[in-house]
């Protein structure tokens, strides 16, 4: 792996014709409408609208309005050249209780959307599952239960059914990593659990989940799409003496417990004996690992920033900077006594750090470990503490600071495909502003920005430049 941050700040790099320019969103994060049209609480529901949980106590309940605003934003897509959109399907407006049958109403909703892209010349990218599972699963277990993951599969069949002769890329899950470790170990993310065996349970779920629905995926639908699962493998930095041992260490959570058993047919043993007072893995039943190990035809890869870590001499003052919020729980069952140490700015309004040269390493990485299987950035961008100004033609956003971020980071997707990487796109995050989890509205991440009182909507200057890369197939001078 290369280190360090050489600058990156290239334009006039090439891009392909058929590299897929656009932008990238989730169902919970913008629609808004949760009690409209039959859509049942999820998870995200029930969190947000617990006290403390959230920055200001926000809550997705209005979001971006996008339910309400659908064939305006499918307009600004268009407006900003965008090739693919990638967005999520939220479950409970499908099944209101993660069982039983399609409510029409939500199907529908989705058809219009996949549509509307069609018809507008944009691919749909659709993800099965961005984390707002149905409150009603998780009331007997969640993903600590296994029938989640085979009512997953049902949800994907009933999807597939109706809209498997659109797609044009099937995503079973955003970053299960989050779903699993966040939701059930550390506690920072909906349902809020702080239990390292039962995150390690969810993680077996979500992986037999993702197999589960690519089969009964492939079983339903009639066009050729692709299949792929989006992950947010982390660029780990070892540091000191101890580096190798914490990097193996987060690298078994992190990475190699999703990649070994959905690309592999095996979880990794390592990761099985550092956790074994934790659990004893008994929810991996004989026959798992091949139900998991479906073939796809791409992996995405969502990238932000770095970590670096160390053993923790059980001595120095910690310091956690896993960039995750600290909810009083774990993200890294079994190790917790790895050190995650500061990293070296420049940060976003995040307080991740900007490090283009992650994502070159990590898709080099990728390439060099599973060659033939192709890749494609399914989100990467930055918050930043926007400002409006106004201008004699109206209020303007110069978020300077995000178009270097993008340039930098398409400049290293650009060089990892000069080494070789068979990457096939990039999808930006995010199109809107919107609810960033556990930090509300407070982070803003959109290339065109949010008035959260009036729903409208204002592309900022990032937007103008992804559009003329997008225009023109080159970065921008
Ligand atoms: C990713 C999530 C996405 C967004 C970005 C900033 O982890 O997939 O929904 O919150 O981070």
């Amino acid at each position: 792996m290369t280190t360090g941050n050489a600058d990156y700040r290239d334009a006039g790099l090439a891009f392909p014709d058929d590299f897929l320019f656009g932008s990238a969103t989730a169902a919970y994060q913008i629609e808004g409408a949760v009690h409209e049209d039959g859509r049942g609480p999820s998870i995200w529901d029930t969190f947000s609208h617990t006290p403390g949980k959230i920055w200001n106590d926000d809550n997705g309940d209005r979001a971006c309005d996008h339910y309400h605003r659908l064939e305006s934003d499918l307009d600004l897509m268009v407006e900003l050249g965008l090739e693919a959109y990638r967005f999520s399907i939220a479950w409970p407006r499908i099944q209101p209780t993660g069982r039983g049958p399609a409510n029409e109403a939500g199907l529908a909703f989705y058809e219009r959307l996949v549509d509307g892209l069609i018809a507008r010349g944009i691919r749909p990218i659709a993800t099965l599952y961005h984390w707002d599972l149905p409150q009603a699963l998780e009331d007997v277990g969640g993903w600590a239960n296994r029938a989640t993951a085979e009512a997953f599969a049902e949800y994907a069949r009933i999807v597939g059914a109706r809209l498997g002769d659109r797609v044009a890329l099937w995503t079973t899950l955003n970053e299960p990593w989050c779903s699993a470790y966040l939701g059930y170990g550390s506690g920072a993310h909906a349902p809020g659990l702080t239990d390292g065996a039962t995150a390690l349970a969810a993680v077996h779920h979500l992986n037999l989940a993702h197999g589960l629905a690519v089969a009964a995926l492939r079983d339903v639908v009639t066009n050729d799409p692709g299949y792929s699962i989006t992950l947010n493998l982390h660029v780990i930095r070892p540091s000191g003496p101890t580096g190798a041992e914490a990097a193996r260490r987060i690298d078994g959570l992190a990475n190699r417990v999703f990649l070994g058993p959905l690309l592999e047919g095996e979880y990794p043993a390592d990761v099985i004996a550092d956790t074994a007072g934790i659990t004893d893995w008994s929810f991996v039943r004989p026959g798992d690992t091949e139900l998991i190990r479906q073939p796809i035809d791409l992996l995405g890869v969502n990238y932000y920033s770095t970590v670096t870590v160390e053993m923790w001499d059980g001595v120095s003052p910690r310091v956690r900077a896993d960039g995750h919020q600290d909810m009083g729980g774990t993200p890294w069952p079994g190790s917790e006594h790895v050190e995650f140490l500061l990293q070296p700015g420049p940060y976003t309004s995040m307080g991740w750090n900007i490090d283009p040269s992650g994502l070159e390493d990590l898709l080099v990485h990728l390439h060099e470990a599973y060659p033939g299987l192709p890749l494609m950035v399914t989100e990467n961008g930055a918050a930043f503490d926007d400002v409006v100004t106004q201008e004699a033609d109206g209020p303007v956003v110069h978020d300077l600071d995000r178009i270097d971020y993008l340039r930098r980071h398409f400049t290293a997707a650009h060089r990892a495909m000069t080494r070789g990487v068979d990457l096939r796109g990039y999808q930006v995050w995010s199109l809107l502003d919107n609810f960033e989890w556990g930090y509300g509205y407070s982070k803003r991440f959109g290339i065109v920005r949010v008035d959260y009182d009036t729903f409208e909507r204002l592309p900022k200057d990032s937007a103008r430049w992804y559009a003329e890369l997008i225009r023109a197939r080159v970065i921008p001078g």
